[in-house]
């Protein structure tokens, strides 16, 4: 169907499930009214002329019907809860403003403390009472009191450095009575109207505390500098400490009441607060001064979305691909989920292994249709031009927040308008040329996931023969390279089918598969810098970065790493003198012996194109690896990754013998294999004249032998 405009969109709250689950689909359309809905098994996205022809195959199921469906905005921006129920007399805490937007620090009662491009102001009942100075970036502390019929309200800006000074202002103003601020509940980083979020504040807050009593303000502040005496102070009614159980959605008040902060939508963790002091980048050495919370007002974790529709995942739903498949006059919707087999189910011999952490990473990343290295900015289809009009539906690893941090936290409970079949070739659409060459192969697969993997580790993947990754496995957990290490000292074989696979590290949230973290540390092919001080996983206390740095690069465990990028082309590989050594005589059978493969792909044109990875001893590439094929004659853009650039001088190598993509097999000690295609755009030639060709050729006679139960012989 030739979609005109995307009218309707949805999420799922299970990207992964299997016989017995409950799934529910979330939906929302601009214009409320009947939709039909149907269950399809999708195998191939990609719709081009030259691509592999779209497939999908429609499946009778409880989910096919006509429904009712709404419109159900979305209001993103993190913020915090707490319910308290108490007059309050007295509010301290610190902030840090990082945009002049207007945006609420902290609301308690009729109290709105409200940061703005005059100062933080603070109302009563929205009536704007005091005006105090902030500046940008800096940290303040801020107290406020009400002493009988007096508003009192004293900040003080700390200094960036030498250069600055510290300055403290105290203001005071007559009320018409005397007045206590009665809270049900204190909301951090937003204010409540309407019983939705409104002005929601870009920014760190920490520490704040409030008390029953009145106080002199300079005290308070004083007071301020020490949890312990927080604790201790006069009339607590509660204080929330940040530095304490990062890895969730709480943040702990050590008052009497024990009145916790729920927050919601991800706050960053782990952030350095207002007491860091450079002395130790280590949150676990030094939590105490990682006590801020950093509130955005483009973050979206959970669009919240009353469900649509659900149902239980039958026990007769063979593993593969699906998507509630949603059709609304000329708009629809794909919204795609993956069945592992059955528990107790036979299970076939090859596991593919959908890279659900990428396809996380990448949700709804803009970077391909706002201007940038990957693209000219074109809007270049109806899902690019809902992301483009529609930024409520969040943001992914790879942008910035309004206020220009990176963004840490990505989750499926959103509508991802990048995670759809027809769209362009990229992760999950791009990964449709490797099913639907199975489906070619007639080769039976289950499907799952890396979610699964994190969770299940060796466990879900040690009875498979073969492991299929997607064309961009970049985004890895300890738990899911764990498990791919231990599957090949078991005799797994492994399929690598991509680039720049196994790169970064990153954290899964404690009880949300839906949510993953990334920290980009030190150093990689980065769209974001980590801060200093924050190289440490909120969600796992875990150094992130890319493997590369923490003495885990892939070479180690696929034979290649990532060398270059470049988006301009691909190109071809040619076969190296290791495509004629015996030990990989199996992998050439049948194919044609033209020196020159894979100049043809649905993916820039060549197989081996936009990301590419190379052996290399050096990083630990096994030395009995083969190189069956490299590729050559690369496009002008296509450039060395930065980490492997020391310094900038006027003899930088930004292409040269070391920018390629190295085809590579090796045996493993337990009777295992691997095989890396070492190119993104690989898959996009599996399909080339109708599976007549030699790519086609040389991954289907290595599947056919990883699936071989017979070991791998290691070599010499
Ligand atoms: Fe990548």
């Amino acid at each position: 169907m030739q979609e005109e405009a995307k009218n309707i969109v949805g999420y799922t709250d299970r990207l992964s499930v299997s016989a017995g689950d409950h799934q529910a689909f979330m939906l929302s359309t601009e214009t409320p009214g009947t939709c039909q809905v149907e269950l399809v098994e999708l195998i191939c996205g990609d719709t081009r002329a030259k691509g592999a022809g779209f497939q999908e195959r429609r499946i009778e199921s409880s989910l096919t019907a006509s429904l009712e469906v709404a419109h159900q905005p979305i209001h993103g921006g993190s913020y915090g809860v707490a319910a308290v129920n108490a007059g309050v007399t007295t509010v301290c805490l610190c902030f840090l403003p990082t945009t002049a937007k207007q945006g609420t620090v902290a609301q308690v009662g009729p109290l709105t403390i409200r940061t703005g491009e005059n100062g933080v102001c603070l109302h009563i009942d929205s009536e704007a009472m005091l005006t105090l100075p902030c500046k940008l970036n800096r940290w303040h502390w801020l107290g406020v009191t009400v002493d009988g019929d007096v508003l009192k309200g004293r900040i003080t800006s700390d200094t960036a450095g030498p250069a600055e000074r510290a300055e403290t202002t105290e203001l005071s103003l007559k009320l018409g009575g005397s007045i206590v601020l009665e809270a049900e509940s204190v909301f951090l980083g937003t204010s409540w109207v309407d019983d939705k979020t409104s002005h929601v504040f870009n920014g760190k807050v920490e520490r704040p505390w409030l008390s029953s009593e009145t106080f002199d303000l300079s005290d308070a502040e004083i007071l301020s500098e020490d949890l312990d005496r927080i604790k201790d102070a006069k009339g607590l009614i509660a204080a929330w400490d940040f530095s304490q159980q990062v890895a969730g959605d709480t943040g702990v008040d050590i008052g009497p009441s024990g009145s916790h902060v729920t927050l919601f939508n991800c706050p960053t963790r782990a952030v350095k607060g207002r007491y860091w002091d450079g002395t130790s980048n280590n949150v676990n050495e030094v939590p105490v001064q990682y006590g801020a919370v950093y509130f955005h007002d483009d973050d979206l974790t959970d669009a919240n979305w009353v469900p649509t529709t659900s149902w239980q995942v039958p026990d007769d739903l063979p593993s593969a691909v699906y998507a509630l498949k949603v059709t609304q006059h000329n708009s629809q919707d794909y919204i795609p989920f993956f069945v592992r087999p059955a528990p107790h189910h036979r299970r076939s011999r090859i596991a593919y292994l959908a890279p659900t952490a990428t396809y996380l990473a990448y949700a709804n990343q803009r970077l391909g249709i706002e201007e940038s290295i990957l693209s000219d900015g074109k809007i270049r289809n109806v899902n690019d031009a809902y992301l483009a009009t529609h930024k409520e539906v969040g943001l992914s690893l790879y942008e910035h927040h309004s206020d220009g941090s990176g963004v840490h936290y990505s989750s499926y409970l959103r509508p991802v308008l990048n995670l759809k079949p027809e769209g362009t070739m990229w992760a999950f659409n791009a990964d449709t040329n490797i099913t639907a060459w199975l489906r070619h192969l007639d080769e039976p697969f289950d499907v799952i996931t890396d979610e699964d993997l994190h969770r299940e580790g060796m466990d879900l993947i040690e009875d498979y023969n073969v492991i299929i990754t997607g064309t961009h496995p970049e985004y890895y957990s300890t738990e899911m390279l764990d498990a791919i290490a231990d599957f090949l000292a078991n005799s797994g074989r492994l399929m690598y089918m991509g680039g720049n696979g196994f790169y970064w590290r990153i954290a899964h949230h404690p009880d949300k598969p839906a949510i993953i973290e990334v920290r980009r540390a030190e150093d990689g092919t980065r769209a974001w810098m980590a801060e200093p001080g924050e190289y440490f996983h909120s969600f796992t206390d875990e150094y992130g970065g890319m493997w590369r740095r923490q003495g885990r690069p892939p070479n180690l465990l696929v034979g290649i790493g990532f060398a270059a990028q470049g988006f301009d082309g691909g190109t071809y590989y040619r076969l190296k003198p290791g495509a004629r050594d015996k030990r990989v005589s199996f992998i050439f059978e049948d194919t044609s012996g033209d020196e020159v493969i894979g100049d043809y792909g649905s993916i820039e044109g060549g197989a081996a194109s936009q990301e590419i990875d190379r052996w290399d001893s050096e990083l630990g590439s096994p030395s009995h690896a083969i190189v069956l094929a490299s590729s050559e004659n690369h496009q002008p853009g296509m450039l060395r990754v930065v980490e492997e650039l020391h310094m900038s001088t006027p003899f930088m190598q930004m292409q040269g013998a070391q920018v390629r993509a190295d085809m590579t097999f090796f045996e493993a000690p337990s009777g295992g294999a691997v095989f890396s295609t070492g190119s993104i755009g690989y898959a996009g030639a599996l399909a080339h004249n109708g599976y007549d060709n030699d790519i086609c050729k040389i991954t289907s006679n290595v599947l056919r032998r990883f699936i071989d139960d017979t070991p791998f012989e290691y070599p010499g």
